[in-house]
């Protein structure tokens, strides 16, 4: 026999010597839930060892974060108030705005992005302003460049639309550069697909559409071209990275958006991949660690450049520990 696959597998200093895809903890981003209130640090029933935090809890757990060597959050605000308008996406002393006010007086070295979506701050928990029962696709542009301008404002690195209304990106670059914030990037939730994997986040932030479903603007799992459609689109429109979500169930999409653009990919991995981890973990019937190693490293291979997960503060750990890498 001349080729013997199994020769570079004999141990571990030359497997990592030949390994394919090589992973860092500077990759890695991790999102949390912010709420109004004092004192609060509420677990998430569907997310277990996640929690919402007020603005004043927050910081022990940034603390954790940077010192696991995590470098970067993603922040979700959970306001007290819904309304009709989303009225506290843009408030100047809402959640997020808070929040990143003082996690950057706090936490200055750690990189902040902000998701900008409506969801959790209208009434009818839809990413969109309605009209009727339909989600209006123009009007929404505006509130949402409203608000990525503010949390900019107060402080965001980054912004990270995730609504799926078309022209999006387009909307918010113009009005960050209109206000002189042309380096601020945009992390596009770029092909975001109609997702039952959701599911915990909504519980999360209280954020489930009141009628219907986001099949009229988040994508149909069944195609891909259109993934690609939505990638180029974004391209266009400004957005600095690329986001696909979910990850696991949508490896093939991360690796056709990664040839179709020289833009970077970040692959989300969301809250009911997360769930459904922990849940077998908690059975017993899967080993966490392994798991979370395995299927990071998926999204990684399939063309990933960051991730958004969880399990970040672990995965950094994992990491640290030679574990994946
Ligand atoms: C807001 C938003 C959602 C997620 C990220 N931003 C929920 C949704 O679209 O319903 C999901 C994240 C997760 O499940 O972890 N639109």
């Amino acid at each position: 026999m001349i080729k013997r696959p199994r020769r570079l597998r004999q141990n571990e200093v030359l497997r990592k010597m030949v390994r394919e895809t090589r992973i860092d903890k500077s990759s890695l981003i991790y999102p949390m839930f912010v709420r109004e209130g004092e004192g609060i640090r509420e677990e998430i029933p569907s997310m277990i060892g996640q929690y919402r935090y007020s603005v004043d809890q927050m910081f022990y757990e940034l603390e954790q974060v940077s010192d696991a060597g995590v470098n970067a959050v993603m922040l979700f605000g959970i306001p007290a108030h819904k309304d009709e308008k989303a009225s506290q996406a843009y408030a100047e002393d809402g959640i997020i705005q808070r929040a990143l006010k003082e996690a950057k007086r706090r936490f200055p070295d750690l990189y902040y992005i902000t998701d900008v979506c409506l969801c959790e701050y209208t009434s009818h928990g839809h990413c969109g302003m309605l009209c009727g029962s339909s989600v209006e696709n123009d009007s929404t542009l505006k509130v949402l460049a409203k608000t990525a301008l503010s949390h900019v404002q107060a402080g965001a690195d980054m912004v990270a639309p995730s609504d799926m209304m078309d022209g999006r990106v387009k909307a918010i670059r113009k009005t960050l550069d209109e206000n002189n914030y042309v380096n601020t990037p945009i992390m596009s939730y770029a092909v975001k697909y109609a997702s039952g994997f959701y599911a915990p986040f909504r519980d999360a932030a209280d954020s489930a559409p009141a009628f219907g479903d986001r099949k009229s603007y988040q994508m149909d799992y069944h195609n891909s071209r259109e993934g690609i459609k939505e990638v180029l689109l974004d391209e266009e429109e400004g957005a600095d990275i690329i986001m696909v979500k979910p990850a696991l169930a949508y490896l093939d999409i991360i690796a056709r958006a990664k040839e179709a653009t020289n833009l970077p990919i970040a692959a989300y991995s969301v809250s009911g991949e997360y769930a459904m981890i922990k849940a077998a973990a908690q059975k017993g019937w899967i080993d966490e660690a392994q798991i979370v190693c395995e299927t990071a490293v998926a999204a990684y291979r399939a063309g990933a450049q960051s991730y958004l997960t969880y399990f970040a503060k672990e995965l950094a750990g994992y990491m640290e520990e030679g574990r994946i890498g």
